[in-house]
């Protein structure tokens, strides 16, 4: 891969304007979304798609979203159901993917969504993000702005310190307010299908919809012998930083980092190496914003391992579960 220098420039017009020019000659823009920060790219041409895939390290097998400044720009990518047009009328823009059929001639590269027949569509909330989706007038697809199967960036020195060199430009538009990716439902006719719990919660998704989601496949078993995934991009070990994780910690082992949840945290933070609290006042959205900085910055304090306590499994609590089991998964 050729080193580029990569541009930082803060959230403007200024800054939009540049990202659009970058956008429309095939280069790679990373841009807050109110999840996380993504790595954009020109959904319709391939070659800026398959230089995204290398910039990140990403096995093309694992498709990527595509991100939409509104609801009638997704209309001309997928084929929605009665479902889905619920869901984006509540959810859209915001944190929430969904997964439909592609539409005729969807003009999204068939690199993009690995090959599949179905695509994975987003309007995200953030102001940057939609700014940029509106002046460009294009699909974006945009992963996550970190290396495959590291911890995901919520700030804009987390992009530079994964894919400084790689990317042609990062937008600073500060941390990003929710700080766990979105929740994706497939809707492909029969009961909706929650793929990855996210910055919407399962409850609420359901009460939109007034029926239960079909389960996702589970965490543990979501990768078959043979390590080709079921749900694309559902790999098993992810999220991962350096250090190993002890999920369920409720006491804190000599040389070991913290990462706290609620109140009763601070007498087992003394004894850590380093400690950080997700929400000192139990607040799982509080949780989930802080979730990726906290393990990047506990991360760095050296410990070999992070002892985890319990998060409850409710709200933004699924999601943050979810990522923190896959963080913790042996590495391949
Ligand atoms: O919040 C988010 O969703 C962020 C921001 C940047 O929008 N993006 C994000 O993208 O998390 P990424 O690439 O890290 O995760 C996208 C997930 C992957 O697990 C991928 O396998 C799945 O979406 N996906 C994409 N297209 C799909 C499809 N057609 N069917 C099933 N899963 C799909
Ligand atoms: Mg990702």
């Amino acid at each position: 891969m050729k080193a580029v220098a990569t541009r930082v420039m803060p959230a403007s017009p200024e800054a939009i304007e540049t990202a659009v020019r970058c956008l429309s000659d095939g280069g790679l823009v990373a841009f807050p979304t109110e999840t996380v920060y993504g790595l954009g790219a020109d959904a319709t041409n391939g070659g800026a798609i398959a230089r995204l895939y290398a910039a990140k390290e990403r096995p093309a097998f694992n498709p990527l979203i595509a991100h939409v400044a509104d609801p009638p720009a997704a209309h001309v990518l997928g084929r929605f159901d009665a479902a889905a047009d619920r869901l984006a009328a509540e959810f859209w823009p915001g944190p929430l993917t969904l997964v439909v059929p592609q539409g005729k001639g969807c003009p999204v590269a068939a690199l993009a969504t690995a090959g599949l027949d179905t695509i994975a569509l987003r309007a995200p909330e953030h102001p940057v993000a939609h700014a940029l989706l509106a002046a460009f007038g294009r699909p974006v697809v945009a992963p996550s702005a970190n290396r495959s199967g590291h911890v995901s960036a919520t700030t804009a020195a987390h992009v530079l310190a994964d894919l400084g060199d790689r990317i042609d430009l990062i937008i600073d538009g500060g941390p990003a307010p929710v700080g766990i990716e979105s929740a994706i439902v497939a809707c492909l006719g029969g009961a909706p299908q929650l793929l990855r719990p996210g910055g919407v919660a399962r409850e609420a998704i359901e009460h939109a919809l007034g029926q239960p989601l079909a389960s996702p496949p589970s965490v543990m078993d979501s990768a078959t012998a043979e390590g080709a995934p079921l749900a694309p991009g559902m790999l098993k070990s992810h999220y991962a930083p350096r250090a190993a994780l002890r999920l369920g910690a409720e006491t804190v082992s000599p040389g070991e980092a913290l990462l706290a949840f609620g109140p009763a945290a601070a007498e087992r933070a003394s004894c850590a190496v380093a400690a950080r609290n997700l929400s000192a006042c139990g607040d799982l959205n509080e949780a989930a914003a802080n979730l990726f900085a906290h393990l990047r910055a506990l991360d760095a304090s050296g410990a070999s391992v992070i002892a985890v306590m319990p998060i409850p499994d409710i709200g933004l609590g699924a999601a943050i579960n979810d990522r923190l089991i896959r963080a913790a998964a042996p590495r391949s």
